[in-house]
């Protein structure tokens, strides 16, 4: 059966989830809608769908399942709109600025019985898939200690910025998932610090630009995030797990492999500039599974909850920071 989608949002993860819905067999791109008719316009320009409003994709019979692109703090009220119309949903992360809105939402489509699955790419990244499955495997004994390096080229607009609930609830949110995928037990406590460092407009807007978070399980497991805004050297993402009996890692990726030397030294090439590029095949592997899990019944392979407590890792960090100290998980849920 080929899965009929829209997708809500045509901006810069809009764009690429379009890419991946054309590109997934068994998964066909039907509509777009954005109140932005160039950004629309780009996807249909692209991918020969159609631009629908998005009432009249709620209405549509021939969509069955939609991603929500759009900015997030519309993401609740799509998600619960859709759900009730029937429709699968693939929302992007985070699924609100909110706790308890989140929580909300999750009781509509359980209600419902409607199928959810927020966006938490870096799951699918092959290399990333690579080090789970040999920590799954044993190769690195038990798990001890995390260490997830995540920096973007840059800050993202100013206006996003506002809208984006701040660097913990927009960017880290990513990491903090990734840290209870490897951890593989809950994190009981949550120490941060955030600075501005990289522009004091970001400051101004009521954000931070650098922070370093340290997490910690019941049993003592720990994961270290450190976060930046800008890396002058492109996109960094680097992911390191210890273990009892050794270790495993992820390194970065370039534009390509070659290395070339010379009296200055050996040279690589730059880093993929950022995550449209960098995490093509995750996009196109969370899909995929995606498409899997709706066609078949079966749960889907990232959850509402996964959004919830990477969220609520989000709020407590935040809680850190202000009171400057260490936060009991059980303090914000
Ligand atoms: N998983 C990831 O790697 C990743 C990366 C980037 C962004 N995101 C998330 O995706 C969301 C969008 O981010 P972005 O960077 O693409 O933002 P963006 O500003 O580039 O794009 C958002 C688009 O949504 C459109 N829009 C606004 N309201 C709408 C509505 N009611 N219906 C339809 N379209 C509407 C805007 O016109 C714009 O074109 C955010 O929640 C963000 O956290 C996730």
């Amino acid at each position: 059966m080929t899965l009929n989608f829209a997708i809500l949002g045509a901006g810069r993860i809009g764009q690429v989830h379009a890419r991946a819905v054309a590109g997934t067999p068994g998964a066909r791109l039907v509509a777009i809608a954005d109140p932005v008719a160039a950004a629309a316009e780009v996807v249909k320009a692209a991918y020969g769908c159609d631009i629908r409003s998005i009432d009249a994709i709620l209405a549509s019979k021939d969509v069955d399942a939609v991603v929500i692109c759009t900015p997030t703090d519309t993401h609740a009220d799509l998600i619960e709109r859709f759900v009730k119309a029937g429709k699968a949903v693939f929302c992007e992360k985070p699924v609100d600025l909110s706790l308890a809105r989140v929580a909300a939402c999750l009781k509509v489509v359980k209600a419902e019985k409607g199928t959810l699955m927020v966006g938490f790419n870096r799951r699918f990244d092959p290399d990333f898939m690579a080090v789970k499955a040999a920590i799954d495997a044993g190769q690195i004994g038990a798990v001890e200690m995390v260490t997830i390096t995540s920096r973007d080229p840059g800050a993202p607009p100013h206006d996003y910025i506002t809208r984006s609930g701040g660097i913990f609830r927009d960017m880290t949110i990513h990491d903090f998932d990734m840290a209870r995928w490897l951890l593989g037990e809950e994190v009981e406590t949550v120490q941060a610090a955030a600075s501005v460092l990289t522009d004091p407009k970001i400051g101004e807007l009521g954000d931070y630009d650098s922070v370093n978070v340290i997490l910690r399980t019941a049993s003592g497991r720990q994961a270290i995030i450190t976060n930046s805004r800008r890396a002058a050297y492109g996109y960094d993402q680097r992911i390191e797990v210890l273990g009892s009996s050794g270790m495993v890692a992820a390194q970065n990726h370039g534009e390509h492999r070659m290395t070339f030397a010379d009296k200055s030294g050996f040279h690589d090439a730059p880093l993929l500039n950022f995550f449209m590029t960098r995490y093509i095949a995750a996009y196109a592997n969370e899909i995929a599974a995606f498409v899997g899990a709706v066609q078949h019944g079966t749960a889907t392979p990232t959850t509402g909850e996964d959004g919830l407590m990477a969220l609520a890792l989000a709020e407590a960090a935040l809680k850190s920071v202000a009171e400057g100290r260490s936060v009991k998980l059980s303090e914000v849920m």
